[in-house]
């Protein structure tokens, strides 16, 4: 094989490797949860746990009279963690893949109990009671 010939070939597939590195580690960013659309009864929501797929750890609740989004975290079959999705850096929103939640707007990161992994947020994300009870996860939003 020439050497230009090989060292062309070597490129083309070190371009190929890292873009789909990239392309991964991307998907991987942007990885969000399943949206589960619910109103609020007496600042209460309701979700069956039926939304949740075995590979799911979370979903994310929309209700049309909250301003963001409440990801809803499955513990363990019988504990789920309610987190409102505004960064309380400035309040603006935040998304969550498979290993944190992260605000693309100054870079503060939170884990799935809503502490602070990376400033410069300071303060942990607002949580909201859970309740089980009969496959439906109550979330008190008062
Ligand atoms: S608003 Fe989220 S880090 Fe600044």
């Amino acid at each position: 094989m020439e050497r230009r010939h090989f060292i062309k070939q070597s490129c083309t597939v070190c371009m190929g490797l890292m873009a789909g590195v990239s392309v991964v580690t991307l998907m991987d960013a942007c990885a969000t949860g399943k949206i589960v659309k619910s109103e609020a009864v007496n600042n209460q929501i309701s979700v069956n746990v039926s939304e949740f797929k075995p590979e799911q750890s979370f979903v994310l609740v929309r209700a049309s009279t909250l301003n963001f989004d409440i990801l809803l975290h499955k513990d363990s079959d019988t504990s789920y963690t309610a987190l409102l999705m505004q960064c309380t850096h400035y309040d603006n929103p935040v998304f969550a893949n498979n290993k944190e939640i992260f605000c693309p707007s100054h870079g503060s990161k939170f884990d799935f109990s809503g502490k602070v992994l990376k400033e410069p947020a300071t303060q942990n994300l607002k949580t909201y009671k859970t309740e089980l009870n009969n496959s439906v996860i109550t979330i008190n939003i008062a």
